[in-house]
C-alpha cells in the first residue's frame, strides 16, 4: 500500500518494553502503530526496550499498518542510539519528538536514509515554527502532542480542548499546506467511551486523519469516527451523479438535497469515494 495513500484513523502507541503488547499488536485492527522508545519507556528500560523493538520489528508479521518507531529526542543520551538500532530495520516512518524547527528535522535526515521522517508538534516553539517543519522535504506527517503541549501551555484539561484549539488548528493549517498527514493527539482516559468518541469528533470535524490512541479499547471508536460514514458515501455519490448530469448540459451546478453542488464539491466528494474504498479494501485484507 502507497505509504501516502492509506487511512490513518487509527495510531495506537505500544510502550516499546512491554512484549506482550507489541506481539498483541500484530492483530489489532490499527491503521498504524508508534512504536514507543521515548515518554512510555522508564530511563532504566531505554537499552532493553531499543533491543526487544528492533528484534519485534525485524521479525515483522505487522501486515499493512504502518509502523513508526518514536525515538528519543537526539539531545538526550538516548536519541543517537536509537536512530543507530533501526537502521537496516523495516519501518515506514520515525517519528521525532518535540519538533521545535526544521533544524531539528536536519538533524535527524542527516543521520537517516530514505525512511519518512514524522514531527511530534508539542511545544510552544513547534506549533510556531509548523509551516517549516511541515514544509521540510523529508517531512510526511504530524502528530500531535496534546499532553505535553498542555504542559508546556500550561491550559486547563477541558472537555471540549477550548485553551488549545488555536494550536492544533495552527499546526493542522501547516500540514495541510504542506499536503502531509496530520494525526490528533490522545484521549488520556482510556475507560471513557463517550469523551473519546466526543473528541473523536471533534478531531474529524476539525480535519484530522485520525487519532492516536492508547489503548486496544480505543481503536474501534477511532476507526469508525475518521472513516466516511454511510450518509456520507451516499451524499457523494449522488453529488457527482448530479454533477455529472447538469454538466452533460454543459452547466456548472447542480443541486442536491436543497444544496448546490460545483465542481469543488465533486472533487471532495471523489476524495470521499475513495478513502471508503481503501478502508474497504484494507478491512478486506485483515
Ligand atoms: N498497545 C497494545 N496492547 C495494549 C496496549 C497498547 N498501547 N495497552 C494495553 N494493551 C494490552 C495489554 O497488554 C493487555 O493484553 P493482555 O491481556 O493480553 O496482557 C490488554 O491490552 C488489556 O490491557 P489493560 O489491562 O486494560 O491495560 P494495562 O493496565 O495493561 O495498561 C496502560 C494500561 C494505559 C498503562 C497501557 O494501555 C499503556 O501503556 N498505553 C500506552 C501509553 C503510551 O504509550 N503513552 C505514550 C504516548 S501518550
Ligand atoms: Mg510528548
Amino acid at each position: 500500500m502507497n505509504r501516502n495513500q492509506r487511512p490513518w484513523r487509527s495510531v495506537l502507541y505500544i510502550p516499546g518494553a512491554r512484549e506482550r503488547a507489541l506481539d498483541k499488536a500484530r492483530g489489532l485492527a490499527v491503521d498504524a502503530i508508534i512504536f514507543d522508545l521515548e515518554d512510555a519507556v522508564a530511563v532504566a528500560e531505554k537499552a532493553a526496550a531499543r533491543r526487544l523493538l528492533a528484534k519485534t520489528l525485524a521479525e515483522g508479521g505487522f501486515g499493512q499498518r504502518a509502523r513508526l518507531v518514536r525515538i528519543n529526542g537526539l539531545d538526550s543520551p538516548w536519541g543517537q542510539d536509537d536512530l543507530a538500532a533501526f537502521d537496516g530495520v523495516p519501518i515506514d516512518a520515525v517519528l521525532i519528538p518535540k519538533v521545535g524547527s526544521a533544524a531539528d528535522i536536519d538533524a535527524v535526515a542527516e543521520r537517516t536514509a530514505d525512511v519518512a521522517l514524522w514531527a511530534m508538534i508539542e511545544t510552544p516553539q513547534g506549533v510556531l515554527n509548523a509551516a517549516e517543519i511541515a514544509a521540510h522535504p523529508r517531512v510526511a506527517g504530524f502528530v500531535m502532542g496534546t499532553n505535553d503541549l498542555a504542559k508546556e501551555l500550561k491550559c486547563a484539561a477541558r472537555a471540549d480542548r477550548m485553551p488549545m484549539l488555536g494550536a492544533l488548528q495552527h499546526a493542522l493549517l501547516a500540514a495541510r499546506a504542506a499536503g502531509i498527514v496530520a494525526v490528533d493527539g490522545v484521549y488520556n482516559a482510556f475507560r471513557d467511551e463517550d469523551g473519546l468518541r466526543a473528541e473523536c469528533d471533534q478531531g474529524r470535524a476539525m480535519g484530522f486523519d485520525g487519532k492516536t490512541l492508547i489503548h486496544p479499547a480505543q481503536i474501534a471508536m477511532a476507526n469508525a469516527a475518521f472513516a466516511p460514514t454511510e450518509d456520507e458515501v451516499d451524499l457523494a455519490r449522488r453529488q457527482i451523479e448530479a454533477y455529472e448530469a447538469v454538466e452533460a448540459t454543459g452547466q456548472g451546478v447542480a443541486v442536491v438535497d436543497g444544496r448546490i453542488v460545483e465542481n469543488l464539491h465533486v472533487a471532495t466528494a471523489r476524495e470521499t469515494l475513495a478513502r471508503a474504498e481503501l478502508i474497504a479494501e484494507l478491512e478486506g485484507s485483515q
